[in-house]
């Protein structure tokens, strides 16, 4: 990959931004990916429309690396949901309506420009810090901030082709998770996909114990045992605390679990990709 010729390739489109990001879709992801990461000062033409990455703090906080690293990790998740989404609907992401449900600073947001025109990129976050960062990057999408445990999604009325949520209902509680599936389902295709990532009993095994001084591991692997979900809370007075209920944690759960108990979603696939073997893709299909 020569970045030279790709920056002044790009640059010779920054005239209609319709045509810049048309442009964008005809590369491949990972050089999407890694040309966002750092757009050379004397490109003032492409950082006035491409977004900046969050500071590296922001990146780890959020995912726990930052850089080079989490972009690969980023990008590889991208090519799994894609494949997947080939697999289990026989659609593609290309020019689809998508959403990212759990939106963070727009990490995988920005990856969605190799797929689909701006307009047609929606996000949401119930943590109004995250849709303040996505601003402050400079994310071109439609963004608007959801509820902690939604009855519907911030955007009446919408239908998605996919929706997918990447490390976020491997925090959720059980209530905040089914009520974020069944917000989900209002506003899926029918013939679309909600894709998200699930941990493994296993997590347990390498959770930090300074991530949460509450959790007693046994516990937790017992829970994932017999009941095929596991949530341990993140401290108290956090803005994911509604009517004194925690509804952010950590969470792992099994298939069974969500066959038995998320009624409108039928599992059709899963995948896995090995820059992070804690989160499982699901692949899940309105009933
Ligand atoms: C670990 S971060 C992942 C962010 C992003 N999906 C990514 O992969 O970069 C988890 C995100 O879930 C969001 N979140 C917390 N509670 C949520 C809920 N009930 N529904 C949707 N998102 C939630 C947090 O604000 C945070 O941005």
């Amino acid at each position: 990959m020569d970045r030279v010729d790709i920056y002044k390739s790009l640059a010779a489109h920054t005239n209609e931004k319709g045509k810049f990001f048309k442009y964008l879709r005809t590369l491949p992801i990972d050089v999407v990916g890694d040309l966002m990461l750092n757009v050379p000062e004397h490109h003032e033409d492409l950082r006035r429309i491409l977004p900046r990455m969050a500071p590296d703090e922001i990146q780890r906080n959020w995912n726990g690396s930052s850089g080079y690293d989490l972009l690969l990790q980023s990008c590889a998740f991208m090519r799994t949901l894609e494949c997947g989404v080939n697999r289990f609907s026989g659609r593609s992401l290309d020019n689809a309506k998508i959403l990212d449900f759990g939106c963070g600073w727009g990490r995988l947001l920005r990856l969605l420009y190799k797929f689909t025109a701006p307009e047609n990129i929606y996000g949401c976050d119930p943590w109004d810090q995250s849709l303040q960062i996505c601003a402050d990057c400079g994310i071109t999408g439609n963004l608007a901030q959801s509820d902690y445990l939604p009855e519907n999604l911030p955007f009446p009325g919408m239908k998605f082709d996919f929706i997918y949520a990447y490390s976020v209902f491997t925090h959720l509680s059980e209530k905040a998770a089914l009520a974020a599936v069944s917000a989900c389902r209002k506003h899926i295709a029918d013939d679309g996909l909600l894709i998200i990532t699930v941990r493994p009993k296993s997590y347990w095994e390498v959770h930090p114990d300074s991530q949460n001084h509450l959790v007693v591991k046994s516990q937790m692997i017992k829970d994932h045992e017999r009941k095929g979900f596991a949530f341990t809370p993140h401290g108290v007075g956090t803005p994911a605390q509604v009517n004194g209920e925690i509804t952010y944690g950590d969470s792992s759960m099994t298939l069974d679990y969500i066959k038995d108990h998320w009624r409108e979603w039928q599992v059709v696939g899963t995948e896995h990709f090995l820059q992070d073997p804690y989160q499982m893709l699901v692949f899940l299909k309105p009933k």
